[in-house]
């Protein structure tokens, strides 16, 4: 299987996933699925209120059943929730299903774009903590990854490397 065919990208709320996924979808041909969304879809709630009624667990446990769909099918760039990567079960399904991205951007820059921001359960949290968990993560992200992008790189560069089969 070629898994150029369903790419996957990952990284901290903020570090502007969604943008690049939609970037990508465009310049090779691919559809552009948000998990967020489509989660939002399917469970008619908004991701804050699945967290605020039926709490985080349960939030986490959709991500993995509509990330093992999404490992079905193909010609997809996927960008996933910044949590994905927390449970070994989604980065086993990430390794094995999908070219994965990671889009490490610096902690300081996420901090600022999603601050405020009230769709994003986890962003009312201490700075302190938000640090703690960008720490935690990192690791992981860089783990299941297959290539890592950095604010000062060149996505035209990347475009080329996932067109080139
Ligand atoms: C989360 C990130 C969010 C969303 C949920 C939890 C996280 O997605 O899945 O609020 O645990 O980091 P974004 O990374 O798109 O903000």
């Amino acid at each position: 299987m070629d898994t150029r065919e369903r790419i996957a990208i990952v990284g901290f709320m903020g570090s502007g996933k969604t943008t690049l996924g939609k970037k990508l979808s465009e310049a090779i041909g691919h559809r552009f699925i948000d998990l967020d969304e489509l989660i939002e879809e399917k469970s008619r709630m908004k991701i804050k209120d699945i967290f605020k009624y039926f709490g985080e667990k349960h939030f986490r446990e959709l991500e993995t059943r509509f990330l093992k769909r999404l490992a079905q099918e193909k010609e997809i760039v996927v960008s996933c929730g910044g949590g994905i990567v927390e449970k070994e079960e989604n980065r086993d399904i990430l390794r094995e299903n999908f070219f994965v991205i990671y889009l490490e951007i610096p902690f300081q820059v996420c901090l600022k774009r999603i601050s405020g921001d009230e769709n994003r359960p986890l962003a009312s949290l201490e700075t302190d903590r938000l640090l703690e968990i960008y720490r935690k993560r990192e690791p992981l992200y860089r783990e299941v990854s297959n290539f890592v992008l950095t604010e000062d790189h060149n996505i035209e560069d990347l475009i080329e490397l996932l067109k080139a089969r």
